[in-house]
């Protein structure tokens, strides 16, 4: 696989750091944005920086981290073309490969135990997207990413 974007803000800034040493330890090549210490920062910033290394195909997938996951999600399915998943075990975190070809993981440090984040990351990693119906569906998805930028897909059409 290309490179793992990982990014992070102050909450999520040491379990990135554990993530990243068991990706490398794995052999994956990893693209740290930062956050780089416990100094508080905004995690937008580091969504930004994951999203758009992903979308820019400087790396593969993303994998970002705050406290809760929630917030890193919410700002990366900002930009378009990503569809960031907070998971919080391997069973969600597979799951949002195979029927939502997630393409950012989002992990909350202040509730996900080191060994169920990096269960988390692997299922997400040897996962497959499963296609059919669900390819169909993201498509919809799309759709209502297109529609919020003023097109339409009657426009499309035309
Ligand atoms: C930081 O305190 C916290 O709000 C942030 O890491 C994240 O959990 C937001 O969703």
């Amino acid at each position: 696989m290309t490179a793992i974007a990982l990014g992070a803000d102050h909450a999520g800034f040491l379990l990135k750091e554990d993530l990243k040493a068991w990706l490398r330890g794995r052999g994956h090549e990893v693209v740290d944005v930062g956050t780089h210490s416990t100094d508080s920062v905004d995690y937008p910033d580091y969504a930004r920086l994951v999203a758009e290394a992903v979308t820019a195909g400087r790396a593969g997938r993303g994998v970002l981290v705050c406290g809760t996951g929630i917030g890193m999600a919410i700002a990366a399915n900002k930009v378009p073309g990503i569809r960031a998943a907070a998971c919080g075990d391997a069973h969600t975190a597979r799951m949002s490969r195979e029927h939502n070809d997630a393409n950012v993981l989002a992990l909350g440090a202040r509730n996900t135990p080191l060994d169920t984040a990096i269960a988390a990351v692997e299922a997400w990693l040897e996962a497959t997207f499963l296609g059919g119906r669900h390819a169909r569906r993201l498509e919809k998805v799309a759709g209502l990413e297109r529609a919020s930028r003023g097109e339409h897909a009657d426009a499309e059409a035309r």
